[in-house]
C-alpha cells in the first residue's frame, strides 16, 4: 500500500506541492527532528478542525504552532518576556515549545480555548522548508492517531493516516524520536510541562530557577487540574499491555528478567532494553527481544518505533526496562512510565 501511495505521489519531498495543500486547508505531514507533525494552516480554523477529526483527538488538547522564523512568532503570540525571548535565542531551532499569550490571529480550536499558545521552531529543513513556502505558521500536533505512540517515520504512521492526510513528506527517521521539551515561563522560573531533548541543565543556561512540573510522572487523573492539558491523556500505548522493570544494578535486573522468563512459559513476552542488557537475555520461542541500542539517545530515537514493531508482533505482555533519568533520560522515563501506564515491578 505504502509503495503504491508512493507511485500516486502522495508521499516524497516536493515542498511546492505540500505547501499548496497547507494553503488548501489539507493536512500535510511532515519531518521534525523530534517526531513527525500532522500540520494544517494555523490561522485557518477549518484546516485546524481537520486535524482533531484525523487524530481522533480530544478537542481540549492544544496543538503547537510552528514557525520558521522570529517574525512568525510575534504573529502569533504577544507580550513576549526577556526569559522568553532569550529561550528562543538559545535553543531555536530545535527541540523547545514554549507556551506564550496568544494573538487573537489564532483560532481558538488551536489552543483548545486557553490564552496561551505552545510555539516552536523546528530545525528539520524539511518542515522549516514547507513554513516558509506556505508562509503561514503551521499548527502541527504528533503524527498518530490519539493514544498511540508518535510516529517516527513515514512506514509505521501511513496506513493510520492515509484517509484524512493529502501529502506526507518523507525525511526519513526522526532524529530525536520523542517529543519536544515544553515550557512555561511563570515570573523568573521556567516550568517544565513534558520533558525532553532540551534538558534541564540546559535550560539553567537562560535562567537558574528550572522546575519539572510534578506530574510529569505521577499518574493523572482526568478531573485532576493541570498546567498542561496533555498531561492527562492517555499518551504512547501499545495495543500490547507493558509493564516496567525497575531494578538495583544490573545482576538485580538479569535475574528479574531470568525469573520472568521462568514463569511465563505459556506466555509469548518480549523485552525491550539496553543493548548491554538485552544480549544476556537467553533465547527463547516465546521471547522477543527488542534491542533499544546503547546510549539514552539510542533508546529515545527507537523508543516509539519498537512499540510500533512490538504491536505488530503478537506478544502478551511487554517489560521495558527502567532508565536513568539523566539527561533526555528524564524524557524517556516520562513516556515510558505512561506506555505502561505507571505498572511497575
Ligand atoms: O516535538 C513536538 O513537540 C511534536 C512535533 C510535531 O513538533 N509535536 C507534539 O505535539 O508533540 P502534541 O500535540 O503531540 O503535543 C503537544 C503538547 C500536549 O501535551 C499539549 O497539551 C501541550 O503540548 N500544549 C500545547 N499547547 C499548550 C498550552 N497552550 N499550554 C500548555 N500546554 C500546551
Ligand atoms: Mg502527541
Amino acid at each position: 500500500m505504502y509503495l503504491e501511495m508512493r507511485k500516486l505521489n502522495r508521499v516524497g519531498t516536493d515542498i511546492d506541492r505540500a505547501s499548496q495543500d497547507i494553503l488548501c486547508k489539507n493536512l500535510v505531514v511532515f519531518p521534525t527532528e523530534t517526531v513527525y507533525g500532522i500540520g494544517a494552516n494555523a490561522l485557518d480554523e477549518v484546516a485546524v478542525e481537520k486535524i482533531f477529526k484525523a487524530k481522533k483527538r480530544p478537542k481540549d488538547n492544544p496543538l503547537i504552532v510552528h514557525v520558521c522564523d522570529i517574525d512568525m512568532v510575534y504573529k502569533v503570540a504577544k507580550n513576549v518576556t526577556n526569559i522568553e525571548r532569550k529561550l528562543m535565542d538559545r535553543f531555536w531551532p530545535g527541540p523547545l515549545s514554549i507556551v506564550l499569550e496568544k494573538r487573537d490571529e489564532i483560532p481558538s480550536n488551536v489552543t483548545a480555548g486557553l490564552s496561551t499558545v505552545s510555539v516552536r521552531m523546528p530545525s528539520n529543513e524539511l518542515a522549516l522548508k514547507l513554513i516558509k513556502k506556505a508562509n503561514v505558521p503551521v499548527a502541527a500536533p504528533s503524527a498518530n492517531v490519539s493514544g498511540k505512540p508518535s510516529g517516527t517515520n513515514v512506514t509505521d504512521i501511513y496506513d493510520e493516516l492515509k484517509d484524512d492526510v493529502s501529502y506526507f513528506l518523507d525525511g526519513g527517521k526522526s532524529d530525536i524520536g520523542i517529543e519536544s521539551t515544553v515550557v512555561r515561563v511563570v515570573g523568573d522560573k521556567i516550568i517544565i510541562l513534558r520533558p525532553g531533548k532540551i534538558t534541564v541543565d540546559n535550560l539553567k543556561e537562560v535562567c537558574q530557577n528550572v522546575e519539572v512540573d510534578k506530574n510529569c510522572f505521577i499518574k493523572v487523573n482526568k478531573d485532576d487540574k493541570v498546567i498542561s492539558p496533555g498531561m492527562k491523556h492517555k499518551h504512547y500505548a501499545p495495543e500490547t499491555k507493558c509493564v516496567m522493570l525497575s531494578y538495583s544494578d544490573y545482576d538485580n535486573l538479569n535475574l528479574k528478567i531470568n525469573n520472568i522468563i521462568k514463569e511465563n512459559s505459556d506466555k509469548r513476552i518480549c523485552f525491550m532494553c539496553e543493548s548491554n542488557v538485552i544480549t544476556n537475555v537467553e533465547e527463547a520461542k516465546n521471547v522477543l527481544k527488542i534491542d533499544l541500542g546503547e546510549t539514552l539517545e539510542d533508546v529515545s530515537s527507537d523508543l516509539f518505533s519498537s512499540l510500533r514493531l512490538l504491536d505488530r508482533s503478537n506478544v502478551d505482555v511487554c517489560y521495558i526496562q527502567e532508565f536513568s533519568k539523566e539527561g533526555i533520560g528524564l524524557g524517556v522515563m516520562n513516556r515510558v512510565l505512561r506506555t505502561c501506564d505507571y505498572d511497575i515491578i
